[in-house]
């Protein structure tokens, strides 16, 4: 009998070496994130944490290749092709960025038809994830008519639709009250098993966090992946006292 292969690697959908960001020249300058490393198999589920100010959206804008680094390396190992990477990696905006004189459904289809996805498969794409962030009733709407949460989640909708394999959410519940909230995290683990996907959101929210399997910290513009203490495991949250029991959201 042959001795079993060693388990490979997960394959990494991004991996950054020893990134900053600063904006601005000379006296001006804002580090906005210090040389930070870290590692996002497929498959992993990671919510980074921390205070406004402390480089979550640079840095997510840097794993997405949306904002090149002042110094390190951001690679995408898993998402080697570079001509289709685009489609690849899901951008949830801290603000969604919905085009104004599109309408929701024009919106969430706008990525697709982008990339040439045959009409029939992309209207049913767009359907389903309409249904999934339960905007279905606002496809006709125009971004204006919306509430920030609204266009949050139609923003989330956009993302799904394209069906990445790197999904990095901004804050994306943000302007959702918690159960509009947690739904959405819902949605997004769902859609990210689904996909077999990377997941990486960025949250102020403690029950958000609490949902992924990994937390990171985000505290002046570094980044900390190594806190043990910190990762999620099977113990009760005894923090809040309105919290339903694990297992119990939808
Ligand atoms: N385009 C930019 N120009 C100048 N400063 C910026 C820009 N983007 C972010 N910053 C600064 O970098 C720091 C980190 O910002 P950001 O990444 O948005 O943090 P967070 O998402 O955690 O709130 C802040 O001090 C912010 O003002
Ligand atoms: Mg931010």
């Amino acid at each position: 009998m042959s001795s079993p292969a060693p388990t490979p690697r997960p394959a990494l959908a991004v991996s950054c070496e020893d990134v900053a960001r600063t904006f601005g020249r000379g006296e001006r300058a804002v580090v906005a994130v210090h040389g930070s490393s870290c590692e996002v198999p497929f498959g992993s589920r990671i919510a980074i944490v921390g205070p406004s100010g402390s480089g979550k959206s640079t840095m997510l804008h840097m794993m997405a290749g949306l904002e090149t680094p002042t110094a390190g390396r951001v690679s995408w190992p898993g998402l080697p092709d570079v001509a289709e990477r685009r489609g690849q990696i899901g951008v949830v905006f801290q603000s969604p960025s919905l085009v104004p004189a599109l309408t929701v459904v024009e919106n969430v289809a706008l990525p697709l038809v982008l990339d040439g996805v045959p009409d029939a498969e992309a209207q049913e794409r767009v359907t389903e994830a309409l249904e999934l962030v339960q905007v279905t009733e606002l496809a006709t709407q125009l971004p204006e008519e919306l509430s920030g949460g609204q266009a949050q989640r139609v923003a989330v909708a956009r993302v799904l639709a394209s069906r990445p394999s790197l999904i990095l959410a901004d804050e994306p519940t943000g302007q959702l009250d918690r159960a509009n909230g947690q739904h959405l995290v819902e949605v997004l683990l769902a859609t990210a098993e689904q996909l077999d996907a990377a997941l990486v959101i960025s949250t102020h929210d403690i029950e958000v966090a609490d949902r992924l399997q990994e937390r990171w910290r985000m505290h002046e513009g570094r980044l900390k992946t190594d806190e043990a203490g910190l990762k999620r495991t099977s113990v009760p949250r005894a923090t809040h006292a309105d919290t339903t029991t694990a297992g119990g959201q939808r």
